[in-house]
């Protein structure tokens, strides 16, 4: 197994860590199959290596990196342990089956992690480096060591400890800026400290990973870059601890615009950023920030007259970069109902959509609906719902018909017929407002105790038949389920997402009780 590109000088090796660090901030827990979805665009995007999770913190995540070391066909598949013989076993289990896997093992080297986090002396800290790397390379010769805080850890400590870990066999040296304490001068100083003090540190590669809690993570990385760093770990729309991790467009696209200054390739096919974007946001429930760099809606909109002259004039004046090139689509087909099967695939495939036909059928089926009741149908009209049949396809209840009757006369009343198992079943409930009248009616006809934990609705595109795509999240007893639809009706796609929910609710109760029964 060799580290991944690690032979080319100007090659930066791209570590996405949504999957670990992105997965950790508060609300964005992802369901075993949204993982593998981030998963599978990370990997054909060229990613080179995916950080897929955290095998000791739970079954779950330990089943998810296990199976996505055994689909990735580019990608190292890594997954992270803290300095200790469990936590390494368990990561080294669960990437077995990867073509090339990575551990990816930590611990705190900072005063303050040391005494107050672990409770270790400089001399006990440094033993276990020495023993979690050793015992990473047992599993594989791909091996990850990171020295948590370094940025706030003594430069004489910071030598012993990283060269102790080149020493035992790490590979990739990170050098985590934990808390984003750090400015770029001064992490730029601090890799080139590392790089001319420790002895071996040119025949690793120096990583780096940084947050956003001062919004410097971007430019701490690209300093890190240009001071001998060939390594970024970044997460798709900045997500992670806290602030965030640094953006992956942001970085990627930085490398790209600016290759007069940074000199460096990605491997990364950038027309897929933004939908890598919107399925990550998509799935976790944290929409992207209007004006957000490359992925954001605003992103390449131009409102003011002047910006709009000169744009159509020539669009180098207000843009460094394409649309395209990050995979905002340029409208180049109108889609309306008088649009056919040709154009419709052509416009899925210029959206990266690849079909099979009962696939196709259906989402063609869908869009002419669509088409028979808005106007103009978007892209991202196309792809909400495309990816609404591929989300619903196995769903064990469907939403089959729904009245609602609302207004300042109430109480609002819901009738709603769901099909649960082949059987369609009709009930009529009351609630305090049309969606609440809607959801009484799902739990009258499928008895549940699930919270809800997020009920959450945004406008697909612009204009007041825009669709609306409604994420529901439900709780019971530690088990969280997501579920999500977009319709023109914003009360058929709550019931929907309420639904999709419900529906995934019922396949892990099922799969707790088969587990529960092999015990
Ligand atoms: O921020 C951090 O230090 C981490 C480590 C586990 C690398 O996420
Ligand atoms: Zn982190």
């Amino acid at each position: 197994m060799t580290t991944a590109n690690a032979n080319q000088q100007d090659h930066v090796v791209i570590f996405d860590t949504t999957l670990r660090d992105g997965e950790q901030c508060p609300g964005a827990t992802m369901t075993f199959e949204e993982k593998l979805q981030v998963a599978e665009i990370l990997d054909d995007m060229g990613v080179d290596v995916i950080e897929a999770g955290f095998p000791i913190a739970s079954d779950g995540d330990f089943e998810s990196v296990a199976e996505i070391a055994k689909l990735a066909k580019n990608s190292v598949i890594c997954g992270l342990a803290r300095a200790n013989p469990a936590d390494i076993d368990r990561a080294g289990e669960a990437i077995k089956a990867a073509k090339r896997g990575r551990i990816h093992t930590f611990i705190g080297t900072s005063p303050l992690h040391r005494q107050f986090q672990l409770g270790l002396n400089q001399d006990q800290v440094h033993e276990r480096v020495i023993a979690s790397v050793t015992r990473a390379r047992g599993f594989t010769d791909d091996v990850e060591w990171s020295a948590m805080d370094a940025t706030r850890t003594e430069h004489d400590y910071l030598c012993r400890v990283v060269e102790a870990a080149i020493r035992a066999g790490a590979t990739t040296i990170n050098i985590p800026d934990t808390v984003g304490y750090a400015t770029p001068e001064e992490y730029y100083d601090l890799i080139l400290m590392l790089k001319t003090r420790v002895p071996g540190m040119d025949k690793v590669i120096i990583s780096t990973h940084c947050h956003d809690d001062l919004g410097l993570a971007v430019a701490n990385s690209l300093a890190g870059l240009r001071a001998g760093a060939r390594q970024i770990e970044c997460t798709i729309n900045g997500l992670g601890e806290r602030a965030g991790n640094a953006a992956l467009e942001e970085v990627v696209m930085a490398i790209r615009t600016r290759h007069d200054l940074l000199p460096y390739r990605t491997g990364i096919k950038t027309e897929m950023l933004a939908r890598a974007s919107k399925l990550v946001s998509a799935v976790t429930n944290f929409p992207v920030q209007y004006n957000k760099a490359i992925v954001g809606r605003n992103a390449f909109a131009h409102e003011s007259g002047i910006h709009q002259d000169g744009v159509l004039k020539n669009t180098s004046t207000y843009e460094i970069m394409t649309p395209e090139s990050v995979g905002v689509g340029k409208s180049s087909l109108v889609m309306g109902k008088h649009s056919g099967r040709a154009a419709f695939r052509s416009k899925l495939k210029e959206l990266g959509y690849d079909l099979g036909e009962n696939a196709f059928e259906d989402a063609f089926n869908s869009f002419k609906a669509l088409a028979d009741r808005k106007k103009h149908v978007y892209d991202e009209d196309i792809e909400a719902l495309v990816d609404e049949g591929v989300a619903h396809r196995n769903d064990e209840f469907k939403l089959e018909a729904l009245t609602v009757i609302a207004g300042t006369m109430g109480p609002q009343t819901a009738t709603l017929t769901l099909n649960i198992s082949g059987q369609a079943k009709t009930v009529q409930s009351t609630g305090n407002g049309p969606v609440d009248a809607t959801f009484n009616a799902i739990k009258q006809l499928v008895p549940h105790e699930a919270r809800l934990d997020l009920y959450q609705v945004h406008a697909v595109t612009e204009g007041t038949d825009a669709q609306a795509e409604v994420s529901v999240r439900l709780e019971e007893g530690g088990r969280m389920v997501t579920g999500r639809s977009a319709d023109p009706d914003t009360l058929v796609a709550s019931a929907r997402a309420y639904v999709a929910a419900l529906s995934k609710l019922m396949v892990k109760r099922q799969k707790l009780a088969q587990a529960q029964q092999a015990v």
